[in-house]
């Protein structure tokens, strides 16, 4: 990918960020192996060897976590995509290219550990989420044009996603070893997430204008890497509706905190193109919290009518 005159030296303009975060990164990651994680012994062998294909009943997991732990793999299986995605907007050379490789392989380390789990405790049918693997890699996630600075600002988003809906998805499957490999593989999201941040953070010093126009850009037209997934509409439904990820999560949880770390509203130094990007995107945060607010209260009617609905079916038998 061919990069502006701007964009190449600002890239070189932030290697030292890059080289002193890497070196922050590193010191902090803490080593940890998907093998410890995963209950081996509730394994076993499927027909192919002699044992039992798997059977819907087979699973623990109900239809929500199900939904987000499938998603959540198939999000990590698609990492070969988001590779080529940084790393041609970041090359392979310096202190760039090491976090291009370092950032890949603990990523490799979700998927690695999340198809352990899934796979030894029979918690979705391995058939279909190995078919949908191979769609899903084969049609491959593109975001576009992005420029570099874009791509930074949009991961900054993304990894604290991610570790929202990891953190959330674990507490939803009401097994505590998944819940304990989900919170492992959200902290490493939260480092990642620290590390675009801190990227972030020293363009606004170097560029505000540009860094200001790249995350309003970003931050209006933000989605998850998913949308071609098989079944990946079902699934956000029940994901909201179960509050592992929902509007109200992505705005308060994800783009605000960010937004704070970078003083978005408290710059003093923008120019008028600066200025011009931060009042949009003053006004899509206010729209996305009333969106976020309406969301909540729909579902909470919903909910307290599948509660009354159900108070109703007990209440016979209850009295029998
Ligand atoms: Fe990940
Ligand atoms: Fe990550």
């Amino acid at each position: 990918m061919s990069k502006t005159p701007t964009e190449a030296a600002l890239l070189i303009e932030l290697e030292s960020v890059v080289e002193e975060n890497l070196d922050r990164h590193i010191g902090l990651a803490q080593e940890w192996h998907p093998h410890d994680y995963v209950p081996w012994s509730q394994g076993r062998d499927f027909a192919f060897l002699g044992g039992e294909d798997w059977a819907p009943e087979q699973s623990k997991l109900d239809e929500t976590a199900k939904a987000a732990m499938f998603t959540n793999l198939l999000t990590e299986d698609n990492l070969p995509s988001y590779h080529r995605e940084i790393a041609t907007r970041f090359g392979r050379d310096g202190a760039w290219g090491t976090w291009v490789g370092r950032w890949t392989a603990e990523e490799n380390r979700h998927g690695i550990a999340l198809r352990d789990y899934l796979v030894v405790t029979r918690g979705v049918d391995p058939v279909e989420l190995e078919r949908a693997r191979m769609d899903y890699m084969t049609s491959g996630y593109d975001s576009g044009d992005k420029t570099a600075l874009e791509a930074v600002a949009y991961v900054s988003f993304q990894e604290l996603a991610t570790r929202v809906s990891h953190r959330n998805t674990g507490k939803a499957t009401g097994d505590p070893i998944a819940d304990r490999l989900l919170a492992r593989i959200a902290k490493d999201e939260n480092l990642h997430m620290v590390f675009y941040r801190n990227i972030v953070s020293a363009a606004f010093d170097i560029a505000p204008d540009e860094t200001m126009r790249a995350v309003t850009d970003e931050v209006m037209r933000f989605e998850m890497p998913g949308a071609s997934m098989a079944g990946f509409r079902k699934n956000s439904v029940l994901i909201a509706k179960a509050g592992i990820y929902d509007l109200r999560l992505h705005h308060d949880e994800v783009i605000s905190p960010v937004l704070r770390a970078w003083k978005v509203f408290e710059r003093t130094n923008l120019g008028p193109a600066g200025e011009q990007a931060r009042e949009e995107l003053a006004q899509f945060m206010t729209g996305l919290d009333a969106q976020a607010t309406k969301f909540v209260e729909s579902r909470d009617r919903m909910r307290a009518r599948m509660q009354a609905r159900s108070d109703k079916e007990i209440t016979p038998l209850a009295q029998a």
